[in-house]
Parts: structure tokens; sequence; C-alpha cells
């Protein structure tokens, strides 16, 4: 999984936790912008690092995860910012992070977006547009209300359960519809 520099790192951090709960193998990349905003938004990146169980440079393209010949299951991107969508887009591999995800694709591998952008451009959903045509799963981080959240930890969950949900792990994250109904 990556985190890059947009908004929103305590999703990548949560989803860590909550993968690792799991028994997930989890291999991180921070990209050099998100570790400016995890140290604004969270803590010193350096924390993040310690909770997966491999963490790759950025710039280092020559890492593993780099080659289709290394198996994983998925990849997500959580935050995903404009220019990590635009550089999947335009197949421009100008870091760990967008090779990576390059290679998703070339291997037709499941690959989650998760876009932290508000408003948003015509190039912004065109390259969404255009990753959701190629099978990338585009899953903006914009939690629900039904579940009647009572705080950010409750936000959070909402959007980190639907990563889990598209990645087939099993969670309480967040109440699903049907609970919070009652099943009515
Ligand atoms: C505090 C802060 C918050 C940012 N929030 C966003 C955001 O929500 N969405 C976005 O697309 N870019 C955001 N940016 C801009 C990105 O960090 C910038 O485009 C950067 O080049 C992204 O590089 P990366 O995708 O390699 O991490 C933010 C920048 C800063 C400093």
């Amino acid at each position: 999984m990556a985190i890059t520099g947009a908004s929103g790192a305590i999703y990548g951090k949560r989803l860590i936790e909550a993968l690792k709960e799991r028994g997930v193998e989890v291999h991180l990349i921070v990209s050099e912008s998100a570790r400016f905003v995890v140290e604004h938004e969270l803590d010193d990146p350096r924390i993040l690092e310690g909770m997966a169980d491999r963490v790759y440079d950025p710039r280092n393209l020559s890492a593993p995860v780099t080659s289709g010949s290394f198996r994983v299951d998925g990849m997500v991107i959580v935050p995903a910012s404009m220019k990590t969508v635009a550089a999947i887009a335009s197949g421009y591999c100008e870091n760990l992070v967008a090779r990576a995800a390059d290679v998703q694709l070339k291997e037709r591998r499941p690959l989650i977006v998760v876009p932290r952008e508000t408003p948003l451009n015509a190039i912004h959903l065109e390259n969404m547009a255009k990753l959701s045509r190629r099978g990338v799963t585009i899953l903006p981080a914009m939690p629900g209300f039904y579940h009647r959240p009572e705080t950010i930890g409750d936000l959070v969950d909402f959007v980190v359960g639907k990563i889990l949900d598209q990645l087939g792990l099993d969670h309480d994250l967040y109440r699903r519809w049907a609970e919070a109904t009652g099943g009515a």
C-alpha cells in the first residue's frame, strides 16, 4: 500500500492497523510529500514505518514491487493525491508509488485508489474515469453518515471499512445499512 501527499494520512495509518489486525502482510511506500503531510496531520512519519512489515523508499525504482514477478494480492493508495492519480493515469512512473501501481495495472491485479481533493476539476475527473475504465477501484475518501458517526475515528473507520470490503476482508468497522435499520 501507499500513502501519498493528500490530506487524510489518518486513513492510511488506520488501514495499516486494520490490515495487521487481520494478519495481512503490509508493504508500505510513503511518498516524499506524504511524509510532510503525515508530520503536519499526525505524527513523526517513522511511526508508520514501524507498523508495516516492509517499507520502501519512494525513490527506489529497483524495489521488489517494481516488478510484476513480485507477487502481491493488491495495492491500495490511501490517501491518493491528484498528482499520483495523474501519474498513474498517464503511465508516468516517476516514483515507486506510480511504478508499483502501473505494475498492478499491467498484471491486472486489484488496485484501489482513495482520492482526496475538493473541489475536483475536469482533469481530476477525467484521470479518475480513465483509471476506472482500466479496472481500478476509485473509492473516494467520502464517509457516509447513515451509521451515525460520533467521532473522527468513526468517519475514518467507515472509509477504511469500505477498503476492507473491496479486499474481501471481514470487519465491523462500520454498521452496515441493514444493521443500522435493524434489517427493516
Ligand atoms: C498539507 C497539504 C495537504 C495537501 N492536501 C492535498 C489533497 O488533499 N489532495 C491533493 O491532491 N493534493 C494535496 N496536497 C498537494 C500534494 O501534496 C502535492 O500535489 C504533491 O506533489 C503530491 O505528491 P505525491 O502524490 O507524490 O505524494 C497537499 C499538500 C499539503 C502540503
